[in-house]
């Protein structure tokens, strides 16, 4: 299924695109949008940003296997973290507001993304680094981390995108011109993030470099 293709080009326009989107998302957040929520910043750059530079960092790093692990383990700690702080912050500002909580279809995804992505990661500790599954465990189960991983990845960055359309639509019901600077910014931003998705699961289906399969080698017949 992996295209004969090296993943470092995808790699490097995934990392262009995650600086435009974070730019972007800035902009929004602290130039336009009046109700000020920092909720789209926590969530576009944790779980979507910094997640997806986790996931690619095999790919994209030059580094021996085990450091780029720990890189792994760590950035997708972080991205869980500012996802948890982005989901608090929307509750936070729904209970000020006397706005009702888990009403809609992007806060029911959005539940099922971060208990799916605590489980991910919870197993990929305990089984890959600390205290480690057997290797028969490692082995049958490492694909299906790989897959999984990817799976609820772009089932996030789908939910980023339910999230844009559904604050512009209040936004644009509150008065905000459907085609005026603001909404193109939004739905702008909106793309940016799926395209940036595009590139990060290209990243992981394709082939790492020539040096990458030495290591992997390398480490894999030291064990
Ligand atoms: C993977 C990323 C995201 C996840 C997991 C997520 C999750 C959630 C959750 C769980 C809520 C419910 C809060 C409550 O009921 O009090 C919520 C609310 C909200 N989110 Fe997100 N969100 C994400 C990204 C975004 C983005 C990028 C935007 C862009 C504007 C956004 C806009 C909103 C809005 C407007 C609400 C309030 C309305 C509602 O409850 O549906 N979200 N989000
Ligand atoms: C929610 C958190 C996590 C997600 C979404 C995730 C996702 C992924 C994905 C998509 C891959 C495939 C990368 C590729 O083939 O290029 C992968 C590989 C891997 N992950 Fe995770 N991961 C998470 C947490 C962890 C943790 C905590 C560990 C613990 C060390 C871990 C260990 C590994 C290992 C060993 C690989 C295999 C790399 C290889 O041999 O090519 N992951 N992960």
């Amino acid at each position: 299924m992996m295209p004969a293709v090296k993943a470092f080009p995808f790699t490097v326009i995934s990392h262009g695109l995650a600086v435009v989107a974070l730019i972007m998302v800035l902009i929004w957040t602290f130039h336009f949008n009046l109700s000020n929520s920092v909720h789209p910043v926590f969530m576009l750059f944790g779980l979507i940003i910094i997640r997806g530079e986790a996931i690619i960092s095999y790919k994209s790093l030059p580094f021996i296997k085990e450091v780029k692990m720990v890189i792994h383990l760590a950035l997708n700690g972080v991205a869980l973290v500012l996802g948890i702080v982005g989901i608090s912050a929307a509750f936070k500002d729904h209970n000020e507001s006397g706005i009702a909580n888990l009403y809609s279809l992007h806060s029911w995804i959005g539940i099922g993304v971060i208990v799916l992505y605590g489980i991910q990661w919870l197993y990929g500790f305990v089984s890959f680094f600390y205290p480690g599954g057997s290797a028969d465990l490692r082995r049958a189960t490492l694909p299906w981390h790989a897959l999984l991983g990817a799976c609820v990845y772009v089932l996030a960055a789908a939910n980023s995108a339910l999230g844009f359309l559904e604050k512009l639509t209040f936004l644009q019901s509150s008065g905000v011109a459907k085609y005026g600077t603001e909404a193109l910014l939004v739905n702008f931003t909106a793309i940016t993030t799926v395209v940036f998705a595009v590139f990060v699961i290209l990243s992981v289906t394709s082939q790492p470099s020539s040096d990458q399969h030495h290591d992997d080698y390398r480490i894999h017949s030291a064990k």
